[in-house]
């Protein structure tokens, strides 16, 4: 089986699908070579992610890995959403086929994006925090 059990079911049941209206964060990221999009939504309360969805246009990875992303982010600080990385999704998710990695590498760098946006929308830089958002290359 090329995709775990796991995969496929938060691919088949992505949890946090949506948009969230008053979000304080919202980060889109995308990757020009398969044209996959991914935009990410966050309610933060006292440095506290209490709410994260997210809407992939994009293949079944990029889907499952946006889902568990979220999951992974929600009642956790900013300090601990910022230390996310693809392969923790990776390893959440009981990992992926390795040409489909750079898929959570999108879902990383969405929930980064957004906690730019979460830092701008609060007039603090985000860059020293954040970092620079990478569009994944492959
Ligand atoms: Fe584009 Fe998966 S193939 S994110």
């Amino acid at each position: 089986m090329l995709y775990s059990e796991k995969v496929m079911d938060h691919f088949s049941n992505p949890r946090n699908v949506g948009e969230i209206e008053d979000a304080d964060g919202v980060g889109e990221i995308g990757n020009a070579k398969c044209g996959d999009i991914m935009k990410m939504y966050l309610k933060i309360d006292d440095g506290i992610i209490t709410d994260a969805k997210f809407k992939t246009f994009g293949c079944g990875a990029a889907v499952a890995t946006s889902s568990m992303a979220t999951e992974l982010i929600k009642g956790k600080s900013i300090e601990d959403a910022l230390k996310l990385t693809n392969q923790a999704v990776v390893e959440a998710l009981d990992g992926l086929p390795a040409v489909k990695v750079h898929c959570s590498v999108l879902a990383e760098q969405a929930v980064r994006s957004a906690l730019s946006d979460y830092y701008t929308k609060q007039g603090i830089d985000p860059l020293p925090i954040v970092g620079e958002i990478k569009e994944p290359e492959e």
